[in-house]
């Protein structure tokens, strides 16, 4: 009794010392007046069944066992608010002129696809980008792919994935930008900015802001798989992102496929209707995920497809994609009194809106005659080979193995990723090798790489062995029809060992470029291994014997066991699915033209039994570094083989000088952090200076460390920068499970800075009341 007085008494204090943090809508001028005005006027001339139309998006292709068919004459009857999956410009053009010459309203189509990581010129995969630890590389790549996509047709990207993934068994952590919220934030703003631009205009690209929310939580870090996350998770980590994005402008967002907290986020009016329209102030309107409107009479959520549909939209979803819930079930809903017309209006008003500020109405068109030289512009290349090497992170230089001798003569490639053209664009690519519209890029390998940047005096030599096989198709290869490579036989791998050792012995430097085939990560490609797949270990161990210095190139999704490797080869280059000028960019970090720069943006675990693993956790009763109970598990290290944040370079960095402008603050107030960062080495280099911070004390336990600050910084030798991050309300709130609001709480918080979430270099602040 006594007990539970002081902690009522405590929570009291607590919440009485503490700042709340009114939520403010941001969006508040997301459409212009002009839009908004000419929306109004258009809906009122529209028909029950014109609405219902607009929530419809149809596939614009036929897709064998999703039943989908041309959609001619439904977008005649005003039947299509949207058209995705495709990706021909000339059909493209074709529905649209059904929808503006033959539809009573001439409303155009608002065309979308998954244009993630580049159009035909391909970027580097999203968790690549996110490595540079540098927002203007997202930013620039999505800028270039947003006029590339708006020159080919399509209007509306299913991008930014901004899910937080902290299981690398989650085959999708490649789309995002990996565990932190922070970073997260930073990069899907970047996103966001690269395709709308400062506002929606006629070359935005309408942003889809996916999959909301907490899809990455996914039990198991299987695919689909149901989430429980409470709600101080949610909104202290996994909304987060999300939350950004919206600040930022995105104009929509889609419903992720699975259930939150045993409510299937596509029909969670608290996701939908409390939080993203109440609480943050969104404009914009929210797509499905394909087929869960459908999807949740499956869930066992929804009895049939007319319950879907008024469970979905009642929750707030306004359209839905592909699986023609609303457009079978909608009208029949508002004709019989359950769904009121003003409330579908006001679903509807968000989409007129955008097509109107997307400019669709005055172009409805995309030039074909362009759409060839806009997207082959060989600008977009240099962007990407320069993007793709900034997006690399050097894991392991040991005797500084790295970077090598451009007049080295004899190198031996080994591995099945070596000359992979398919592999080197990762997943989802609009017009990579590896995509659906297939087939038009030109990627460079990093065999083609290493011999364009040694001549023809060099011999590179290719033992490639056998790609490795999934178990079952990959969503990944039938879109491009491709099929998994039977494993090897026994006398098969012999025999592939065999070269690869002989190639090693009779080379003087093996680049081993191994990982995971692009289908092995993304959508329903999770795993529950995290091994090197096939037989490329068994390749490493062998060419590693032979004797000479061997440099490991991973090209994968996924952080990967790679224990054996970071004790036995001299040096690891993470280099992700590395797009399009991957091969060239491999190879200017290879040889030393550009110093490597990018960190981790996710914790590296030792084996998938380490997962879930996340550097910002809680303490626990008997932290890691205690004396007793040293690890969480007996029979290995629980710590991640590489710290989130990690990444070395050809040059080294002294971080020094650690100060804050005011030990000390009210709860209100705002400290600016300095620290002074110098190229210790001999060559000039990128540094990331990162910053985490610590609440010790308060009405809830709060994670060991979090990241609250990050700049990637150029030095030259010896040169020294001062940098600084402020401290304020923002980077010290937190959502408190308690008083169920945002709070920042009087305590003592640690403050680190430095080159990874191992930082050191240490100071303390004091909030008081
Ligand atoms: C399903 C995926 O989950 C989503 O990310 C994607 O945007 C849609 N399909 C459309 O292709």
């Amino acid at each position: 009794m006594r007990l539970t007085k002081l902690y009522a008494l405590s929570l009291l204090l607590a919440s009485m010392a503490a700042v709340t943090i009114p939520s403010v809508g941001a969006q508040d001028r997301l459409f212009s007046n002009e839009a908004k005005q000419k929306a109004e006027a258009l809906l009122k001339q529209m028909t029950l069944d014109e609405k219902v139309g607009q929530l419809n998006e149809s596939s614009g292709i036929v897709m064998p066992g999703l039943g989908s068919g041309k959609p001619d004459d439904l977008i005649a009857n005003g039947g299509v608010g949207s058209i995705l999956w495709q990706m021909d410009v000339k059909e493209i053009n074709r529905l649209q002129h059904i929808a503006m010459e033959k539809s009573r309203l001439h409303i155009p189509i608002i065309f979308g696809f998954d244009v993630i990581h580049g159009y035909r010129t391909v970027f580097p995969v999203p968790l690549a980008m996110a490595s540079s630890w540098d927002p203007s590389v997202e930013e620039q790549a999505q800028h270039l792919a947003a006029e590339d996509a708006r020159a080919a047709g399509i209007q509306w990207t299913f991008t930014p994935m901004v899910d937080i993934a902290r299981d690398a068994r989650w085959g999708r952590i490649v789309e995002g930008a990996g565990e932190d919220p922070f970073l997260g934030s930073a990069m899907a703003r970047a996103q966001v900015r690269g395709f709308q631009g400062a506002k929606l205009g006629p070359n935005s690209v309408l942003v889809c802001v996916k999959h909301f929310a907490g899809y990455g939580a996914a039990e198991g870090g299987r695919d689909y798989d149901s989430v429980y996350v409470p709600e101080e998770l949610m909104e202290n980590v996994y909304l987060v992102p999300f939350h950004a994005a919206e600040e930022a402008g995105a104009g929509s967002f889609m419903s992720a496929y699975m259930d939150l907290n045993e409510v299937p986020a596509t029909g969670n009016h608290w996701l939908l209707t409390d939080v993203l329209r109440k609480e943050w102030g969104f404009q914009g309107f929210v797509l499905s995920d394909a087929f869960a409107v459908g999807s949740l009479v499956t869930h066992g959520y929804a009895r049939d497809g007319e319950d879907a549909a008024y469970k979905a939209i009642t929750a707030g979803l306004n359209m839905d994609m592909a699986s023609l819930t609303y457009s079978h079930n909608l009208a029949k809903l508002v004709k019989d009194g359950k769904v009121s017309e003003k409330y579908l209006d006001e679903m509807v008003l968000p989409i007129l809106e955008t097509k109107y500020d997307l400019g669709l109405f005055e172009h409805p068109y995309a030039d074909e005659s362009k759409v060839d030289a806009i997207l082959s512009r060989p600008e977009g290349l240099v962007l990407e080979r320069k993007l793709a090497s900034r997006s690399m992170v050097l894991l392991r230089n040991d005797n500084r193995a790295l970077p090598l001798s451009k007049s080295l003569k004899k190198i031996a490639v080994i591995g099945p990723l070596g000359d992979s053209k398919q592999e080197i664009e990762g997943g989802w690519t609009v017009e990579g090798l590896f995509s659906p519209g297939g087939g038009k890029s030109h990627p460079v390998t990093i065999l083609a790489g290493i011999k364009n940047k040694l001549g023809p005096d060099a011999q590179v030599t290719l033992v490639a062995g056998p790609m490795p096989a999934r178990l079952y198709p990959g969503f990944m290869d039938a879109f491009s029809g491709r099929k998994p490579a039977p494993p090897p036989s026994p006398e098969e791998i012999a025999d592939w060992i065999a070269k690869a050792k002989a190639a090693a012995a009779d080379a003087d430097v093996v680049v081993a470029v191994m990982g995971e085939t692009a289908s092995m990560s993304g959508e329903a490609a999770s795993r529950s291994s995290l091994d090197l797949p096939g037989i490329q270990e068994q390749m490493l161990e062998a060419v590693t014997s032979a004797g000479k210095p061997v440099i490991l190139v991973l090209e994968n999704g996924r952080p990967l066991d790679i224990r054996w490797a970071a004790e036995h080869v001299p040096a690891i280059l993470e280099a992700w699915y590395p797009g399009t000028e991957g091969g060239d960019a491999v190879a200017d970090v290879l040889f030393g033209d550009v110093n490597p720069g990018g960190k981790l943006p996710v914790s590296w675990p030792r084996t998938a039994g380490s997962e879930p693993l996340y550097y910002n956790h809680t303490l626990t009763h008997e932290p890691e570094d205690a004396p007793r109970f040293t690890s969480r598990y007996w029979d290995i290290n629980s710590k991640p083989l590489f710290p989130f944040g990690y990444g070395l370079s050809y040059s080294a960095f002294k971080f020094a000088n650690l100060q804050l402008s005011k030990a000390s603050i009210g709860v209100g107030g705002t400290t600016e952090v300095s620290v002074d960062v110098t190229n210790t080495g001999s060559v000039a280099g990128d540094a990331v200076a990162q910053l985490y911070i610590h609440q010790r004390y308060g009405s809830a336990s709060r994670p060991v460390r979090q990241l609250k600050g990050f700049e990637r910084i150029a030095l030259q030798p010896g040169e020294t920068k001062t940098l600084k991050f402020p401290l304020g309300k923002d980077e010290l709130q937190y959502w408190n499970p308690q008083t169920k609001q945002w709070i920042v709480e009087p305590s003592d918080f640690d403050v680190w800075a430095g080159e990874d979430s191992t930082a050191s270099l240490h100071a303390e602040l004091k909030v008081t009341q």
